[in-house]
């Protein structure tokens, strides 16, 4: 395999999370996606960077898009991809994640896509293996990837992420991408809102540099970007919200809750989304906009940077071995 491009400002093993990258690090990633998005729009969309190379997808929850894109990312690099069907294998007969884990490593893959249910879950498997490991979600604690091509889809709208002010609403406390996309936005010096109820919001959002709001035009007024989340209901303990009625009516974002942001707001969801519960779904489709369907495009883009530098990564290290 050929690496045409010069060694990355990310120089780590694994993608783990957002929480500790630096700014040089997060534009590294990011201007290596810029690079796909063009070829990702062409009627050739393959190379043949990653030929050789094997990427196994490890889905512990659903997923339609990290799953897909990064199958579409492999595939377009030339690796040899492989989705590896939780419910059909032998976790259903009680095979823990590090014995699978290390079942997976015996056949030397490159990269390990994984999913998981549990905060820390990738982490610890990335200890256990001797591939590369990108963190497709673990959890309430981080979705890297998702805050990436957030990122990318606000960066090529409005040139820059510093200075926007970015409000990120709804359901804070069980969500990972909210927590990876305020280490990102932060970070990169984006002025960064949340707004939800009290009781869907972490106790310790204080410490991660945003301005909290409990109510939407408050928090609204303004702002560049609106990035709605969806409730979590699969990692809910109990009733965090009176019913989806009053939640959509005080949280759901509408055109009239949107009145008090810019004129030319844009609006993002990492889907899947909730028409009627946190959003309105002629928000949801007014294209003129909305940019969800852009962030699914920013998506493969943005996986497509990761497999390479990652791949480039462990290439080094085998290397100097
Ligand atoms: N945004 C996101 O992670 O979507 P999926 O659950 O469909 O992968």
């Amino acid at each position: 395999m050929a690496f045409d491009s010069a060694t990355s400002d990310f120089t780590d093993r694994h993608l783990l999370g957002i929480e500790g990258l630096s700014p040089i690090e997060i534009t590294a990633l990011l201007d290596t996606a810029e690079r796909y998005v063009g070829q990702n729009r062409q009627a050739n969309k393959k190379s043949e960077l990653l030929q050789g190379r094997t990427v196994i997808n490890l889905f512990f929850e659903d997923s339609t898009r990290t799953r897909t894109s990064f199958e579409l990312a492999g595939k377009r690099l030339g690796a040899d991809v492989i989705n590896m069907s939780v419910a059909n294998s032998s976790i259903k007969k009680g095979e823990t994640l590090i014995d699978t884990a290390m079942t997976l490593n015996a056949m030397h893959p490159d990269i390990l896509v994984v999913r998981h249910g549990e905060a820390g879950g990738t982490q610890l498997l990335a200890e256990k293996v001797h591939c590369a490991v990108i963190n497709g979600g673990d959890g309430s604690h981080e979705h890297p990837t998702q805050a990436l091509l957030d990122a990318l889809t606000i960066r090529r709208r409005r040139g820059k992420l510093e200075g926007l002010k970015i409000a990120i609403c709804g359901d804070i406390l069980h969500s990972r991408v909210a927590r990876s996309n305020i280490h990102l936005l932060v970070t990169m010096g984006a002025r960064v809102r949340v707004v939800a109820p009290l009781t869907l919001l972490p106790s310790s959002i204080g410490k991660l540099g945003v301005d909290v709001f409990h109510d939407m035009k408050e928090g609204l007024t303004d702002c560049d970007i609106i990035m709605m989340l969806r409730l979590q209901n699969e990692r809910m303990n109990g009733n965090f919200i009176p019913s989806i009625r009053e939640y959509f009516l005080f949280f759901g974002l509408d055109y009239d809750k949107l009145s008090v942001a810019k004129p030319d707001a844009l609006i993002m969801h990492p889907g899947p989304a909730n028409r009627g519960v946190e959003i309105d779904s002629v928000v949801a489709d007014d294209f003129s906009r909305s940019v969800i369907r852009e962030q699914v495009e920013m998506g493969v883009a943005v996986r497509m940077a990761c497999l390479e530098i990652l791949a480039q990564n462990l290439q080094e290290e085998r290397e100097t071995l």
